[in-house]
């Protein structure tokens, strides 16, 4: 998900995540208060739009990938039901890819927040051996401007300067504990500790900074990881973050990928 300036250029398309370990806080300031009065969030309301879109969704999905456990994935949606970092479209995607990867696959995530994106993948994959490594600061540090600001907002709301715990806790309430190993680091040192690794990975996503000179780096630091045919997925491909978009076309150019995988809402998938 470089030293970007700050403002919109960098932001990507999303709300206020909250994953359903956390507790509902009050947010500060009017107009957060008043968002979060809005009523979309009313329990009723959220648990409708909830059950229109989830299932809207998942009518499709079945048709169209009939051999996958879709009950898994809703399983999943119903636990993340409070959190909006992706939709119903960009969680499946994420839970296809996973679940297309070869058993006991290894897989990176760059950007895991409070393991929503992580959790849809581990639910995909098979396998007594698979592994989701979880690349993150867990700190919302980021050199993208306003990102960093969105990060920062809900850490006041939650009290704490972390989202180890709340990530930790949705792995352990899902059962998927097993299958993922944290790592509480910059991207870039991550890559650098993770070194014995290149070459070996077979799906490597990346939603951590958003501004262009990090995503660049992160495509640099992390391409190397994935194994030959297997898959490195963007998120907010086409969405605000203007600077993901430009340096994943760059490199698409420049021929760093074999071919496009495919394409839902901000998430773009390639094979190596
Ligand atoms: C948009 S959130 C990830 C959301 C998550 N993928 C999901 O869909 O639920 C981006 C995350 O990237 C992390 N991050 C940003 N820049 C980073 C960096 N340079 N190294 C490690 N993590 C970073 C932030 O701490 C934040 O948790």
């Amino acid at each position: 998900m470089g030293a970007a300036a700050a403002g919109r250029q960098c932001r990507s398309a999303r709300g206020g995540g909250r994953a359903a370990a956390q507790k509902k806080l009050p947010a500060g300031g009017g107009r957060a208060f008043l968002g979060a009065m809005a009523f979309k969030h009313w329990p009723l309301v959220r648990d409708v739009r909830f059950a229109q879109k989830c299932g809207r969704y998942l009518r499709g999905a079945r048709k169209r990938r009939p051999d996958l456990n879709w009950d898994e994935f809703l399983r999943i949606a119903r636990h993340f039901k409070q959190d909006d970092m992706g939709s119903f479209p960009e969680r499946g995607y994420l839970y296809q890819l996973a679940s297309d990867a070869p058993v006991d696959a290894q897989v990176i995530e760059v950007g895991s927040w409070m393991g929503a994106s992580t959790c849809f993948i581990a639910g995909g994959l098979k396998g007594p051996d698979a592994k989701v490594y979880a690349v993150d600061n867990f700190q919302g540090l980021s050199t993208c401007g306003e990102d960093a600001a969105w990060y920062n907002r809900h850490f006041r709301q939650l009290g704490s300067n972390s989202t180890l715990e709340i990530f930790r806790a949705n792995f352990a309430a899902l059962g998927f504990t097993g299958r993922s190993e944290p790592v509480v680091s910059d991207s870039l040192a991550a890559a650098e500790k993770l070194a014995a690794k290149r070459g070996t990975i077979d799906f490597v996503f990346i939603d951590g900074d958003h501004s262009y000179e990090a995503c660049q780096a992160d495509i640099a630091a992390w391409t190397p990881f994935v194994k030959r045919g297997g898959v490195i997925a963007f998120h907010d491909f086409g969405s605000r973050a203007d600077g993901v978009t430009r340096a994943i076309f760059e490199e698409t150019k420049a021929g760093r990928f074999a071919e496009i995988v495919g394409v839902a809402g901000t998430i773009i998938a390639f094979r190596m």
